[in-house]
């Protein structure tokens, strides 16, 4: 289908590394990238069939006292690692961090501002489910220091939304968009998903004019995807076929883009100026520190020449009662860097520079030149003035793109095997 660099047409060519590379004097030094604090919440009212991120549903009381302690208690064994650094964005993600009252949201961030310096302009933002909100709270949540809200709407259709399972109706996110915008944070994202159970062209183009109603700042329009051990890809539900949903994407692309709404990323859209720092901190190799349970960090030691990432207990039985020193820690090779820097830089429109991809990884660029040739050859990426950008097909066949970035002991067949590299799939991990 979309496999355009195929091994047996077109044999893939793997990265050369140099054998030391980002440690002799002459080769590229690795910089300090900016840095940005994740933190996850894994509890959700009622966990929905097509989701694998590290979410469960909620039985009985939600545990908000002792979670908030041990966030605590996380960010401050974390921080030591980024003494100094200050930083720029804080993501609280989930699951649905709005089962959390915005008094201890506020706790979790008066904790992180002890600990860490957070830039004055710093954006914070709350992943929040419309079925999931009390009346009044954005203000509250803003107040707490909240200045930027993603609201999980899905569709505006009721029998979509009855189909994924979901715990809310249209009119919960009419309502929490309205509230939004009375609260001050009109700087919001609506999530939505297509190719869904049943829905044809018409009803996604409806789907993207009632988000666009609501006037959010910030749309990410994500296919449907079957992952697997989630109810969904046991029995799987009757989905358009490819072929629709490539045309559900051209038609939403056309109306987003008539209403100034302009794709940055591969599933995200922005009016000009509200693009989501803490995503591009994430698309641009940043660094974040990442605090909860199941939560993933990656932090650069530019003075050892290392990348390293973070990874917590994800059950939040475990982390709630392990020892502040829970957290696992890995190196990233050398071989692994070129794909983890590309599985990110590959996903903006914009694509990289080719100074940020060896100040960020350390490498030379002769690591990844083949690769880049191969990739333009086939038509998947295109020369910019600074570096390299995907092109449309590049976009749309994103794995084709990444396949050549696989490090030599990867599967071919399998683009995902170093999936902790992008935030979204980290919290699935
Ligand atoms: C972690 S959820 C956060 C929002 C909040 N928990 C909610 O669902 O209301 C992030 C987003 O990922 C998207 N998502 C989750 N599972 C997906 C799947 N299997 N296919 C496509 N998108 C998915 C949904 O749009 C969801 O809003
Ligand atoms: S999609 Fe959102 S609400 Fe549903 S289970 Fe996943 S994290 Fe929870």
């Amino acid at each position: 289908m979309g496999l355009t660099i195929h091994p047996a047409t077109a044999p893939i060519k793997r990265p050369v590394i140099p054998p030391s590379a980002g440690s002799a004097p002459d080769m590229p030094t690795l910089l300090t990238p900016p840095l940005a604090l994740y933190v996850h919440f894994p509890w959700c009212v009622r966990k929905c069939p097509y989701c694998d991120f590290n979410s469960y549903s909620l039985s009985g009381e939600l545990a908000q006292e002792p979670y908030v302690a041990r966030l605590a208690r996380d960010l401050e064994a974390q921080a030591p690692q980024v003494a100094g650094r200050e930083v720029r964005s804080v993501f609280f993600g989930g699951g649905t961090p709005s089962l959390f009252a915005p008094s201890a949201i506020g706790r979790v961030l008066e904790v992180a501002r002890a600990q860490l310096p957070l830039a004055a302009e710093a954006e914070v933002t709350l992943e929040a489910n419309p079925g999931a909100i009390e009346r009044g709270a954005f203000r509250e949540y803003r107040a707490a220091g909240v200045t930027r809200v993603s609201l999980g709407a899905q569709s505006f259709d009721e029998r979509a939304l009855g189909a994924l399972g979901r715990i809310h109706s249209p009119l919960d996110t009419v309502r929490a968009a309205t509230e939004l915008h009375a609260a001050g944070l009109g700087n919001f994202n609506l999530d939505l998903m297509y190719g869904l159970p049943g829905q044809d062209v018409a009803a996604a183009v409806h789907d993207i004019e009632a988000a666009l109603a609501l006037s959010p700042a910030h749309l990410s329009h994500y296919q449907l995807t079957l992952e697997p051990g989630t109810p969904f890809a046991v029995r799987p539900p009757a989905l358009p076929d490819d072929d629709e949903c490539a045309t559900m994407l051209e038609e939403c692309q056309a109306r987003l883009s008539a209403s100034g709404f302009a794709q940055y990323e591969v599933s995200a859209y922005a009016r000009a100026g509200a693009q989501c720092h803490h995503n591009l901190n994430y698309w641009t190799f940043g660094d974040y520190l990442g605090v909860g349970a199941g939560a993933h960090g990656k932090l650069t030691f530019a003075a050892d020449s290392r990348i390293v990432r973070t990874t917590q207990l994800r059950e939040p039985r475990r982390y709630l009662a392990a020892p502040d020193a829970a957290l696992a820690r890995r190196t990233i090779s050398p071989e692994e860097l070129p794909f983890e820097f590309m599985l990110n830089a590959l996903r903006l429109t914009a694509g990289f520079g080719t100074r940020s991809f060896i100040a960020r990884t350390g490498l030379a660029w002769e690591a990844i030149a083949g690769p880049v040739q191969a990739a333009q050859a086939a038509g998947l990426l295109l020369r910019t003035a600074e570096g390299y950008r995907p092109s449309v097909r590049g976009l749309r066949f994103l794995n084709d793109l990444l396949l050549p970035f696989l490090p030599e002991t990867s599967e071919k067949s399998d683009v995902s095997a170093l999936s902790m590299a992008t935030p979204e799939v980290a919290a699935r991990a």
